[in-house]
């Protein structure tokens, strides 16, 4: 019996993923790493890698009898994967994920077999970058002192929603009297518009600031409200 319970041991496929969340640009190409421990050498004949999405079992890449297996593939995977099958034989199962979408977020397993097989979890999450915010005034013009005005702040292409956050020319935190809605296009990646109400002083100036929490980054403009000639006329 412990004869039998060292051989199990020694053979026992055991892999190897990223336990923190890897993070992918989207439009850019990502690789899923999986590793994979091997005792004794093997021919890529007798390997068997599967990488599917995690929660609904969808395949997104098949590797078996020395070749790949895409007849299973769903759809929107199609053309855009690739095992590094030189690799293989050296215990890499990692995937090639090409021109990451937004859609692709989410969980993906890797199950490797060769004689004995073992599976691991992965989390994919997408970042884009937002554009340099823009922002505009309502009402445009013949702006006074003690004037209600509504500044606009808008940033596009971003992903996932930015931290909005606006400030006076002083610094001050501005919290009261802002609406921020997010707004997806069709390739899931955000337009955010933010809305600042205020009664306007003399030379009020304002920043808004897009912070996306995954990339650190942060987008910022600053806008000084003079009100034109009439302002002091
Ligand atoms: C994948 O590539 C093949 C061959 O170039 C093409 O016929 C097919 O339409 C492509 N599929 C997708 C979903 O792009
Ligand atoms: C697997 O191979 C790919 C492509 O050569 C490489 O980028 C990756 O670092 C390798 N992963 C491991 C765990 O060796
Ligand atoms: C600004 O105020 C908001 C709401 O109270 C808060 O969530 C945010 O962390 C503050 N930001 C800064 C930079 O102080
Ligand atoms: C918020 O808006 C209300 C009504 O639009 C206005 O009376 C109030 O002064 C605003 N608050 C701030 C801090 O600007």
């Amino acid at each position: 019996i412990l004869m039998s319970l060292l051989l199990f041991k020694s053979t026992k496929l055991e892999l190897q993923v990223p336990e923190l969340p890897v993070v992918a640009l989207h439009g850019k190409d990502v690789a899923l790493n999986c590793s994979f421990n091997h005792t004794s050498p093997f021919n890529l004949s007798d390997v068997t890698v599967f990488w599917q999405l995690t929660d609904t079992k969808r395949s997104v890449h098949g590797f078996f009898m020395g070749q790949d297996q895409l007849t299973e593939q769903a759809e929107s995977y199609a053309n855009r994967t690739s095992l590094f099958p030189s690799q293989l034989t050296m215990g890499n199962a990692s995937l090639l994920l090409r021109r990451v979408a937004v859609a692709d977020e989410g969980s993906y397993t890797c199950f490797v077999r060769v004689q004995e097989y073992d599976s691991a979890a992965l989390l994919l999450q997408v970042a884009a970058p937002y554009t340099k915010p823009e922002v505009t005034l309502e009402p445009e013009s013949n702006l006074r002192p003690g004037d209600e005005v509504a500044l606009t702040c808008v940033a596009y292409g971003g992903y996932p929603k930015a931290d909005v956050i606006w400030q006076d020319g002083s610094g001050r935190n501005l919290t009261d009297n802002i609406t921020t809605s997010v707004v997806a296009n069709e390739q899931g990646l955000f337009t955010m518009t933010s809305v600042l109400t205020v009664v306007l002083e003399p030379n009020s100036s304002f920043s808004c600031r897009l912070i996306n929490p995954l990339l650190s980054e942060e987008r910022s403009i600053f806008v000084t409200v003079t009100g034109g000639p009439v302002l002091f006329p």
